[in-house]
């Protein structure tokens, strides 16, 4: 009896842990921008910004588990990209979702040029890094316009656009590795840094092997 009454206490205690485990994860860190009815309209379509929603339910399994990808993209994104949640079981929210037919969760949407797209992509964090770095950012491009570059980012660009393409090639996937394993370790600055480096990069080498295919074609040969 005392055996089963103390199995049935520890039974207990794992359970409330449990919950309370569930519940630090059921809504998003601070570093998501939480919408409601009020500031809704105002952010996704009227910000002049793009960004990306999740609608989700406390309730949802699948919407915990991807709480902690949500969190991490948020602090990685440049801030001029919104990422937000909305939780579709929360008053001051739920209006949202039922003016948006949001049916089932998670639901992501992104929002480009003041339009709403569902997001069908992958949910891993590689996979909507490339997303919004290909669809939704107004990217830093030193080749078109150093206007929307950081000074830091064009010191860097003069330093290397003057590399062999070999030396550029090199240095985009030490940082792709890099990036890989500083998983946890690295500061979401330091990660951010990384990326743009190696986004800058490919535009530097895109650059330079369009270049060269140029001078082939003027040289009539084939690279
Ligand atoms: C919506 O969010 C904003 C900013 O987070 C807050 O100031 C406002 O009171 C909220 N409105 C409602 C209706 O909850
Ligand atoms: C969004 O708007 C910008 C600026 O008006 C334009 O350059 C870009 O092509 C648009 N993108 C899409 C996908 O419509």
């Amino acid at each position: 009896m005392t055996i089963l009454s103390s199995r049935y206490a520890i039974g207990m205690l794992v359970l409330a842990l449990a919950a309370a485990a569930d519940d630090a994860l059921s809504t998003p860190a601070d570093s998501v921008f939480r919408l409601n009815s009020s500031n809704y309209e105002s952010t996704v379509f009227h910000s002049g910004n793009n960004g990306m929603v999740l609608f989700y339910q406390a309730w949802c399994g699948h919407c915990r588990r991807f709480m902690s990808v949500w969190e991490r993209l948020a602090q990685e994104t440049n801030p001029t990209i919104f990422i937000a949640s909305v939780d579709c079981g929360a008053i001051a929210e739920a209006d949202i979702c039922r003016s948006s037919d949001v049916t089932t969760y998670p639901t992501l949407r992104y929002y480009l040029n003041r339009t709403e797209y569902d997001y069908r992509g992958s949910l891993s964090l590689d996979a909507l890094h490339d997303f919004i770095s290909s669809t939704l950012a107004v990217r830093c491009n030193p080749m078109l316009d150093v206007a929307t570059c950081s000074e830091k980012a064009r010191k860097y660009t003069t330093k290397w656009l003057s590399m062999e393409t070999a030396k550029v090639r090199q240095e985009i996937e030490r940082l792709e590795l890099l990036m890989d394993r500083a998983e946890s370790s690295a500061t979401a600055e330091l990660r951010r840094w990384m990326r743009e480096r190696s986004d800058i990069l490919k535009i530097i080498l895109q650059h330079q092997t369009g270049q060269a295919k140029k001078e082939s074609v003027q040289y009539g040969y084939e690279l």
